[in-house]
């Protein structure tokens, strides 16, 4: 089974959590693809897609959407995996439902929010201000949730 690995990110968090995905599968049978430099990709060739992006002010990435919404009917008839990168735990139940559309969490066998990252050195001056204000954080910390990133792999199998 050929999987790709779709998503967007602003610090390269979320590229990470592709990369380790691709890691569980192995390269030989696994793409991944950064939608900001591949907008639009031939889904002919995969039988599994997962698809994840990160969680701005409670909004996921914009081509992640758009991705979404534009594929919505090839994406039904794949092995489909979707994820959020995020670090506002209580929210991310809402957070999932509100990323992607229903129709394709309708139909996902696996739908994780598998942590994140605040690497302070890649904020601009107005995020680390919000981050500063929003969650009280000062210095860079990873809750990356490993076991969620596995999971997810397994459960779209
Ligand atoms: C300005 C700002 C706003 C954020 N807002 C949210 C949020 O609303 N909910 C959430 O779960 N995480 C939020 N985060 C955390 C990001 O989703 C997290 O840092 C993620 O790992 C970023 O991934 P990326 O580097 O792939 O973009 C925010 C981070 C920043 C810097």
């Amino acid at each position: 089974m050929q999987t790709s690995v779709i998503f967007a990110t602003s610090h390269g968090t979320t590229q990470k959590v592709a990369e380790k995905i691709r890691e569980h599968i192995g390269e030989t049978n696994c793409a991944i693809y950064n939608l900001k430099d591949n907008p639009s990709i031939d889904l002919s060739n995969y039988q599994r897609v997962i698809i994840g992006g990160s969680i701005y002010t409670g909004t996921m990435q914009k081509k992640v959407k758009e991705f979404c919404n534009a594929n919505i009917e090839k994406l039904i008839e794949k092995s489909l995996g979707l994820f959020i990168c995020g670090m506002n735990e209580p929210a991310f139940e809402e957070e999932l439902k509100n990323a992607f559309p229903e129709k394709l969490l309708e139909h996902a066998s696996s739908k994780k929010a598998v942590g994140g990252e605040f690497v302070m050195e890649k904020l601009n001056f107005f995020e680390k201000l919000i981050v500063k204000k929003v969650s009280g954080v000062k210095e860079s910390v990873s809750k990356l949730d490993f076991d969620k990133i596995r999971q997810l792999v397994s459960e779209t199998e």
